[in-house]
C-alpha cells in the first residue's frame, strides 16, 4: 500500500510540474494546450528531459521558472510547437496575394513579414511568387521579406535555406529548378540570390514590443493564431495592425478568421484583411 501511495504521490507531483510548464508556456508565449494534447506534449517534453539529463518534469519546471537556462527554454519551446509547413501551402490564399495584393504594392521598397514562419517555407514562397510576377531583378532590388518565429531551432534552419523533398514537393517543378540547387540525398538549397531577399530572426508574437525599423506592406500570420486564446489573438492582430502601412494587408488562413476579435482590420475575404488608408 505504501509503495502504491508513493507512486501516486510521484504522479501527482509530475502532474503539478506539467501544469507549471503549461503556465510558463502561456505566460511567456501565449500558447494554450487542450487536454487531448497532453500525452503528446508530455512525450515531447520527456525527450527534452532526457537530452538535458534532467530527473523529472519538476526539475524542468524549476529551471524554466528561474528564467536563466536559455538552451533548455529554447528546447521546451521547440518541443511545444508544431512546425509543420511546406512551400506553396494554401494556394487559394497565395493566389490572392499574387493576383490582388502584389499589384497594389509600391514599385520600390516592398516589405513583407512572415510572422511565425517556422522553417521559412512561407517567406521563400512569397519571394518566389513576387520574383515570378515582377521579375527576379526587381525582387533582388526592391523586396525585403522578414521571417520570424519563436523557435530558434526553426529560425536557424530557415537561415540555411536547405530543405528536404517533403517541403518542396507541392511546388511546381519548373520553380523548383529555377530557384533551388539540388544537393543530393533528397536535399535542396534555395538559390543564393533568393536567400538574400529573406532575413530570419526569432520573435515572440506575445511580446509587448513590436519594434521594427519600418512598417510592413503585407503581414502573413498563418497557422499560428490557433495556439492563442482570444485575448492573445486580439493582442497579436492589434500589434500587427500598428506595424502595417496604411492600406497594407494581414493574411491569415481561409479557416482562421479574425473578424470576431473586434479589431480595426477591414475584412476583405476569408483570410485577407486590410488596414484603412
Ligand atoms: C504550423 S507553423 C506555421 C508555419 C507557416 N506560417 C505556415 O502557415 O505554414 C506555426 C509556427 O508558429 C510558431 N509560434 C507559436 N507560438 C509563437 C509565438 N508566441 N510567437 C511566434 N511564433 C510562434 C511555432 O514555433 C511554429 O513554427
Amino acid at each position: 500500500m505504501k509503495e502504491y501511495q508513493k507512486i501516486l504521490g510521484a504522479c501527482e507531483l509530475e502532474d503539478l510540474a506539467y501544469q507549471r510548464i503549461l503556465n510558463w508556456l502561456y505566460d511567456q508565449y501565449g500558447m494554450s494546450y487542450p487536454e487531448n494534447k497532453k500525452n503528446l506534449l508530455i512525450q515531447h517534453i520527456s525527450r527534452v528531459c532526457k537530452f538535458f539529463d534532467m530527473p523529472s518534469l519538476a526539475a524542468i519546471a524549476d529551471r524554466l521558472e528561474l528564467n536563466g537556462y536559455k538552451d533548455l527554454q529554447d528546447a521546451i519551446v521547440h518541443a511545444a510547437t508544431t512546425n509543420h509547413t511546406y512551400f506553396f501551402r494554401e494556394p487559394l490564399i497565395l493566389n490572392y496575394f499574387k493576383e490582388i495584393i502584389l499589384p497594389m504594392l509600391p514599385k520600390e521598397g516592398v516589405r513583407i513579414w512572415s510572422a511565425a514562419t517556422s522553417f521559412g517555407d512561407e517567406a521563400f514562397t512569397l519571394a518566389i511568387i513576387a520574383a515570378e510576377a515582377r521579375g527576379f531583378i526587381w525582387a533582388k532590388q526592391n523586396l525585403e521579406i522578414l521571417g520570424t518565429d519563436v523557435s530558434r531551432v526553426v529560425i536557424a534552419s530557415a537561415a540555411t535555406g536547405i530543405y528536404s523533398e517533403t517541403h518542396v514537393d507541392k511546388m511546381p517543378i519548373e520553380l523548383l529548378e529555377r530557384y533551388f540547387v539540388y544537393l543530393g540525398n533528397g536535399q535542396f538549397r534555395v538559390q543564393d540570390d533568393l536567400r538574400h531577399i529573406c532575413k530570419f530572426h526569432s520573435f515572440n508574437l506575445k511580446s509587448e514590443n513590436y519594434l521594427f525599423p519600418k512598417a510592413f506592406h503585407v503581414v502573413f500570420c498563418r497557422n499560428v493564431l490557433y495556439y492563442f486564446d482570444r485575448a492573445h489573438q486580439r493582442h497579436v492582430v492589434d500589434a500587427i495592425y500598428k506595424v502595417t502601412e496604411p492600406g497594407g494587408y494581414l493574411v491569415t488562413c481561409v479557416a482562421m478568421s479574425v473578424r470576431d476579435l473586434d479589431s480595426r482590420w477591414i475584412y476583405i475575404e476569408n483570410g485577407i484583411y486590410q488596414k484603412a488608408y
